[in-house]
């Protein structure tokens, strides 16, 4: 892992280079241990940036087997009871904002219920405001840049703490 200041616009409050999916799953482990609430994080990258591999590491820390989180995009969503409960969402194949409604998921955030959404962009209209915004790249075949964007008091909580365990590394 390693940070970098990048020119994107709106400018990411932090980004972290990942060279291996071990790497990868290090940062989603950062990620789930800084997570104390129901939060709203929202993922956005193409087919393989590496959106469910990072899901797999937040899961991780919060208590559930890397195996059993897959990417839903069959199923549009799968909930996990871990240290937080959380539910993984694939917006990928939502065609109407009913599907989403009827998921119900504002009630899952007021109760204490995260939300990790894969393919965040296509669903930002429908959800609440995102706790913390995560867009992946894939410069290479191997290493991913993670972008991490927050305006919420929860997501800069989350932001801080990978700032904090990062700031040696350059
Ligand atoms: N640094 C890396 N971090 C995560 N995945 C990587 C990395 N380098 C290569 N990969 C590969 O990228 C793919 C990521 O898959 P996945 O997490 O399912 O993507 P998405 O959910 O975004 O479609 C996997 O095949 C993985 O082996
Ligand atoms: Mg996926």
């Amino acid at each position: 892992m390693s940070t970098n200041d990048t020119m994107n616009s709106p400018k990411p409050s932090l980004v972290l280079c990942s060279n291996s999916e071990s790497e990868t799953e290090n940062i989603g482990l950062a990620i789930g241990d800084a997570m104390n609430c129901g939060l709203l994080i929202g993922l956005n990258g193409t087919l393989g940036a590496g959106k469910t591999r990072l899901t797999q590491g937040i899961g991780k820390s919060l208590g559930i087997e890397h195996g059993q989180i897959v990417s839903p995009t069959f199923t549009i969503c799968v909930p996990h009871e871990g240290r937080i409960p959380f539910l993984h969402l694939d917006a990928y194949r939502i065609q109407t904002p009913e599907e989403v409604d009827e998921l119900g998921l504002d009630e899952m955030l007021e109760n204490g219920v995260s939300l990790i959404v894969e393919w965040f962009d296509l669903i930002r209209p429908l959800l609440p405001p995102v706790d913390l915004e995560i867009q992946i790249d894939a410069p290479t075949k191997d290493s991913r840049n993670f972008s991490f964007f927050s305006n919420t008091e929860n997501g800069l909580q989350i932001l801080n703490a990978l700032k904090l365990e990062n700031r040696n590394q350059s």
